[in-house]
């Protein structure tokens, strides 16, 4: 059916009104580069308007979709999008946070809840999931994915398809799902954002490529092409990329759409001018064209002049419009336009206690010396530090839609929370940055954030006086929202000296002091470690944080998030991740160092905090790990169980990872891959056995030839609560 009716409009549309399609515009505001779109009512009214993203409201855009379903020849409508990437006005945890709660269920409910809200507000399509694997802390972006493991990635990464899709793409309350940055983003060289990247195939195909491939497996409807170039050839024009593998290899049938003027940066990339450039990415296989009209502006006398063919924009244009097909609008161009929708469906109240429980879940706890956290709901406590009494700082990075004059702060979130039985004393401490810093790039830093200009040294001094009047000191420290996420990366990964200098004093008055840690990106805390008995990180929260953090500061939850990328010690060790390769030399266990081995003179190999790690207010044992059998065969199975038991005095939940290394094979593997995983819950005492079942497919990988296969021979499996603190136990996959 979706055949006739498409080849039938089709046939009646000229090449502009097809090349027209694959033009995506802005509304006119909020926008992530320097181009804005201008003129865009009356290009909808010439045809020359696929799609619109950043235009929100069912009343604006009911407006927009008039003109295009009343004005144009062909009554074409328009499919509306936006970055509604953790959330959409209630806002999620930001996905490296969320993915620090290794729950699916919760994943994907946060998606559909965001999708909920944004089709209530008259999207139809949204940019996310973002399933860039990073490796890098440096990267400001990589608070906007689920951190450094390809497994896990590709977990998350279909649990938010479903969420946003569901199973019925044109229903009024699902969007589609636009997988990016296709590909590699994650990798840019030296963290810098847009950078090149340079990868093996190996790399590529066992660690980079597979969340992508999930979640268009997972049905995902389109793809985002991203800024960097990958071997030479920028992602944007890419063939190899875009036709051979997406299309050939992977079967992908949906709709690829580029990032932000990115047809137009591949002038500065040095492939040739606009014309050039925009015939080299379509004919590579993007076909909708982000912001900057290079397709709208040349494609037509590209193929005049043979440079493009007229079949490579019918298949673009089929794409776009089957996309609009799925999503129902050509059955009714306003299914997303709902008034009344927009006021009963957004911000609901159970959408906020969800987002409560959702940030509660995502907070690493990362050091708890003597049990000082839990608080006592007892006494004083001094609340310091310039991140604590700011609510638009909550939501992150990328929260466009965030409600955020209604989010509140840590101050109001501890006051509410300690009611009466608690007195909250609040002071700035320090500001965010040192001046210069600060002055230099303004806002860039951060949104709403108090500052003083008194001298560094009476502002900490005030604080000081407040500290040494408490029980407790909470410093609400770290990362502003804005110094993570796109063009923000960091070469410095360690909390602002400033903020330092202020811990510091604090620590001197010999009060505890517990860090409250605000950061969109793993940090580097070898110092704080070293000196401050409790550390919870709680990343960028959501617009449900100011509760969520006291709900875990006070014991109400208790903490369960497990980190999904390593925690280096510091910012030289950069890229350190638990997967790694063993290397011809490597260090003997237990030394740190060795003369001629694989290790540095400075630092020891180890991270700080490692892949998977994350304490509870309770503590597990893990024992008796027992295979079902010692060795299997290709349509066997084996089964890996391991005994956790509650060791401790409360409730808790524990994420139990199941790690395998393939000893020997044809291509060097890493020493550990993560392949299963199970959160789940025990009460004080209480014991479960947690079992994990094992079959060739776990064991597969691309081999040198690019073949996914896996090769008989000797495999360790490690299970336990983090990469590092694990048990062992060895098994063989026999031949056939
Ligand atoms: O979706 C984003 C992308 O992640 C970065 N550049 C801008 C796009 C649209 O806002």
């Amino acid at each position: 059916k979706m055949d006739t009716f498409i080849n039938n409009l089709m046939s009646k549309m000229t090449l502009d009104e097809k090349i027209g399609q694959l033009n995506l515009l802005t509304g006119g505001e909020a926008t992530t580069g320097s181009v804005v779109s201008t003129d865009v009512e009356s290009k909808i009214k010439n045809g020359q308007v696929g799609g619109i993203f950043s235009l929100t409201t069912p009343a604006r855009i009911r407006k927009a979709q008039e003109i295009a379903v009343q004005q144009t020849r062909l009554k074409i409508p328009i499919i509306f999008g936006q970055d509604v990437i953790h959330g959409y006005k209630t806002t999620f945890p930001i996905p490296l946070a969320l993915s620090c709660s290794w729950d699916m269920t919760l994943i994907e409910k946060t998606a559909r809840i965001a999708a909920i809200e944004a089709t209530a507000d008259g999207l139809n399509w949204t940019f996310s999931p973002m399933v860039d694997i990073s490796r890098d802390p440096r990267w400001g972006r990589i608070s906007e994915g689920s951190g450094e493991d390809t497994f896990l990635g590709s977990e998350i990464a279909k649990a938010m398809v479903r969420g946003y899709q569901g199973d019925d793409l044109s229903k009024y309350n699902t969007m589609m799902a636009c997988v990016k940055h296709f590909a590699l983003y994650g990798a840019a060289e030296a963290g810098r954002d847009y950078n090149t990247t340079d990868m093996s195939l190996d790399r590529m195909y066992n660690e980079y490529l597979p969340p992508y491939k999930a979640a268009l497996d997972a049905g995902a409807g389109s793809i985002m092409t991203s800024f960097n170039d990958i071997n030479g050839v920028p992602a944007t024009a890419n063939k190899w990329l875009m036709t051979d593998l997406l299309r050939r290899q992977w079967g992908f049938k949906g709709m690829v759409v580029t990032d932000y003027t990115a047809v137009n940066e591949l002038i500065d990339h040095g492939l040739g001018d606009l014309q050039t450039v925009s015939a080299l990415s379509l004919n590579a296989g993007v076909d909708m064209d982000m912001v900057g009209e290079g397709f709208l502006t040349t494609l037509k006398k590209s193929v005049q002049q043979g440079k493009v063919k007229q079949q490579r924009i019918d298949a673009a244009c089929r794409l776009v419009l089957e996309a609009k097909y799925k999503l129902g609008l050509f059955d009714d161009p306003f299914r997303y336009c709902n008034e009344e929708r927009a006021k009963t469906e957004i911000l609901k109240p159970e959408h906020l206690a969800f987002a409560r429980k959702a940030a509660s879940e995502s907070f690493v706890l990362l050091k708890n010396d003597q049990h000082i956290l839990p608080l006592k709901k007892t006494g004083t406590i001094a609340l310091i530090g310039p991140l604590a009494n700011t609510g638009a700082n909550m939501p992150g990075t990328w929260s466009v839609n965030s409600d955020l004059a209604n989010t509140k702060s840590l101050l109001q979130g501890m006051q509410t929370a300690a009611g009466t039985e608690v007195k909250i004393l609040h002071s700035l401490g320090s500001n965010l940055l040192a001046d210069a810093q600060y002055q230099e790039r303004g806002t860039m830093f951060g949104r709403d954030i108090p500052r003083d200009n008194r001298p560094e040294a009476e502002v900490i001094a005030e604080a000081v006086k407040l500290a040494q009047q408490a029980d407790v000191v909470v410093a609400a420290l770290g990362e502003s929202s804005e110094m993570s996420g796109e063009a923000s990366s960091r070469t410095d990964i360690e909390i602002p000296e400033v903020q330092k200098r202020l811990l510091q004093a604090l620590l001197k008055t010999g009060k505890p002091v517990v860090l409250v840690l605000f950061t969109g990106r793993p940090l580097a805390l070898k110092w704080e470690n070293e000196n401050v008995p409790a550390i919870l990180n709680v990343w960028f929260g959501g617009t449900e944080a100011a509760n969520a953090i006291p709900d875990v500061l006070f014991g109400a939850v208790n903490p369960s998030g497990k980190l999904t990328a390593t925690f280096p010690q510091n910012v030289g060790q950069v890229p350190l991740y638990y997967a790694h390769k063993n290397t011809g030399r490597p260090l003997a266990e237990g030394k740190w160092f060795s003369k001629f081995r694989s290790n540095y003179l400075d630092v020891s190999n180890d991270p700080l905090y490692p892949f998977g790690y994350g304490l509870s207010y309770t503590t597990f044992a893990y024992s008796n790990l027992k295979l079902s059998k010692n060795s299997f065969k290709a349509g066997e199975s084996i089964t890996a169980s391991i005994e956790v038991k509650n060791t401790g005095t409360v409730e808790g939940k524990e994420v139990v990872q199941l790690y395998i290394q393939d000893l020997v094979g044809s291509s060097t593997r890493p020493v550990k891959e993560l392949k299963g995983f199970q959160k789940i819950s025990l009460k004080p005492g209480e014991s479960k056995t947690v079992s994990f079942k094992i079959t060739e497919e776990d064991l597969k990988f691309y081999n040198t030839a690019l073949k996914f296969i896996a090769e008989p021979g000797d495999f360790k499996i490690y299970v336990g609560g983090n990469s590092r603190d694990v048990i062992e136990a060895k098994f063989v996959l026999a031949p056939l």
